[in-house]
């Protein structure tokens, strides 16, 4: 049994910004279902603090400037051990864990980041003041890179993985904020958390980490040139031999369509009449024409210039004139929101959008449409793409990262095999969108290819378990090393 600190820094379903948090909510879960002893780390936000019952007070800090406490709670579902950082004057916040309510990154997030990474190598040092100590600190994404830092800086303890969940986030500061946060003066160069004269958290987390992981085999050969490196790409190519790609799994008691909650009706492999009433229900819900011979197209995303929505924008006109129609939900960048809302307004009854985080209407969506989008430029791993072959609703996707590694495209081939589940395009053109929506919809239009199509993906096992035992066997390699 190996002793694992997971440091994140959200997880479902206390605090969720995006995919992260459907990770750090399954994965610890799963490597304790296989007999790992995984405890979970995480700031104490409103909705931490606020989401688990009996917290215990493990320990108070007393040489901080503001008060801070480590406190011992489970987390909610799961069961599983979690460590609180409890520190009002940096988490007990207005907004997001990583924004206030205008969408503007909180001003000290150096220094709030800067304290859950320094806490977590702290609980991974020999001066750790719990009694638990882990043998494997695995950090996630930037919030955590400097954990792997101070762990070196204080002369080691547990061995520390860094797992990169998306590149284009990478945590980077003024580089007055190396003595502000207290780290080594001599640290502040290329080999160590420099980034172009500024102090970049990720960096440091993949230049001083044991190991480090990303979260698909074709992301981690990717983000070795560029451009998806992100000016990154020179490290993660010499760290090449330490560097693993894991697929997520996704959480298959949550995402399932026999017993989903959020779901008007319920189906699986055995019977998908109750998908068609889905899909009557979610054109209902979203002021769609009651036409269940349209083809739905949904889309659940943040709403970015990495998801490709500006893509499906451009060819929205012709595919509705076609006859589909499109179901949208989102939030992120200002201008893709307004375009999403405009084109709601241009095709009122074949169109929909709806703006926000709606976790219930996510799920009707995979449920309700018949084909998932995501045309994403780049995607690390990707998990609706998962959700959605589990409930019936192929994807089509861009043939990159994660979505190359999970969906098996209906070339011909594919299709006599019974291996398709989903559609592939190569370039991230609106063009090659475009063409790939034609070849779906041509499918779409024969109803048994169709449903062998959705069989298939709804048969795969996207499990927690695979991916789980890949994680053990690579602590279990780190730990050899030593
Ligand atoms: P990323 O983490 O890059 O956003 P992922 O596909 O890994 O992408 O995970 C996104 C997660 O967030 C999924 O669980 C998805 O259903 C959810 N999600 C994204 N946008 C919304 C939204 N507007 N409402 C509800 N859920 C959303
Ligand atoms: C990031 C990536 C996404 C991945 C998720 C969880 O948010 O953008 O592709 O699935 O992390 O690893």
């Amino acid at each position: 049994m190996t002793r694992i600190l997971f440091a994140t820094s959200e997880a479902r379903p206390l605090v969720k910004t995006g995919g992260l948090a459907d990770v750090s909510g399954a994965l610890p879960a799963a490597l304790c279902e296989i007999g790992e002893d995984c405890r979970l780390l995480l700031p104490g936000y409103h909705g931490v603090l606020g989401g688990v019952e009996g917290a215990r007070e493990l320990h108070r800090f007393d040489d901080l400037p503001h008060p801070v406490r480590l406190l011992e709670a489970d987390m909610p579902d799961s069961g599983v051990a979690l460590h609180i950082l409890d520190a009002p004057h940096y988490y007990l916040r207005e907004g997001g864990p990583y924004q206030d309510a205008d969408g503007a990154d909180h001003p000290d997030n150096a220094e709030r980041f800067g304290l859950l990474s320094r806490v977590a190598a702290l609980l991974a040092s020999p001066r750790s003041p719990l009694a638990w100590r882990p043998e494997v600190l695995h950090c996630n994404d930037w919030q955590t890179g400097l954990a792997p830092a101070w762990l070196k800086f204080a002369g080691g303890g547990a061995r520390s993985l860094m797992t990169v969940h998306n590149l284009a986030f990478q945590g980077i500061f003024p580089a007055d904020w190396v003595a502000r946060l207290g780290l080594p003066p001599e640290s502040f160069a290329v080999e160590g958390l420099e980034y172009y004269g500024n102090l970049s958290f990720l960096k440091a987390g993949l230049h001083y980490a044991d190991a480090l992981s990303t979260v698909s085999p074709s992301y981690a050969e990717e983000i070795q040139s560029e451009p998806l490196g992100m000016g990154l790409q020179g490290l993660l190519a010499r760290r090449r031999a330490d560097l693993a790609g894991i697929v997520n799994g996704i959480d298959t008691a949550y995402w399932n369509p026999r017993c989903d909650p959020y779901l008007p009706c319920s189906y699986s492999v055995r019977g998908l009449s109750g998908k068609k009433r889905c899909k009557a229900a979610l054109q209902k819900d979203l002021n769609l024409e009651a036409d269940p011979a349209a083809p739905l197209l949904g889309m659940v995303s943040r709403l970015t210039h990495q998801k490709g929505v500006d893509l499906v924008l451009e060819i929205a006109d012709r595919l509705v004139r076609d006859g589909a129609q499109l179901a949208i939900l989102g939030a992120g960048e200002a201008g893709l929101e307004a375009a999403c809302r405009a084109l709601a307004q241009r095709h009122a009854g074949r169109a929909a959008t709806v703006i926000g985080y709606d976790e219930g209407l996510a799920h009707r969506i995979e449920a309700g449409a018949d084909l998932f989008l995501m045309p994403s430029r780049f995607e690390p791993c990707g998990l609706n793409q998962m959700y959605s072959q589990r409930y019936g609703t192929p994807p089509l996707v861009h043939a990159t990262g994660g979505l190359r590694d999970t969906v098996v495209d209906a070339t011909p081939e594919n299709l006599a095999a019974d291996t398709a589940t989903g559609f592939v395009f190569e370039a991230a053109t609106a063009a090659a969108l475009q063409a790939t929506v034609q070849r779906a919809l041509a499918l779409y239009g024969d109803a048994a290819a169709w449903k062998r199509l959705q069989l298939a993906g709804m048969r795969r096992d996207f499990s927690w378990e695979h991916s789980a035992r890949e994680y053990r066997a690579l602590y279990r390699r780190m730990l050899a090393e030593d």
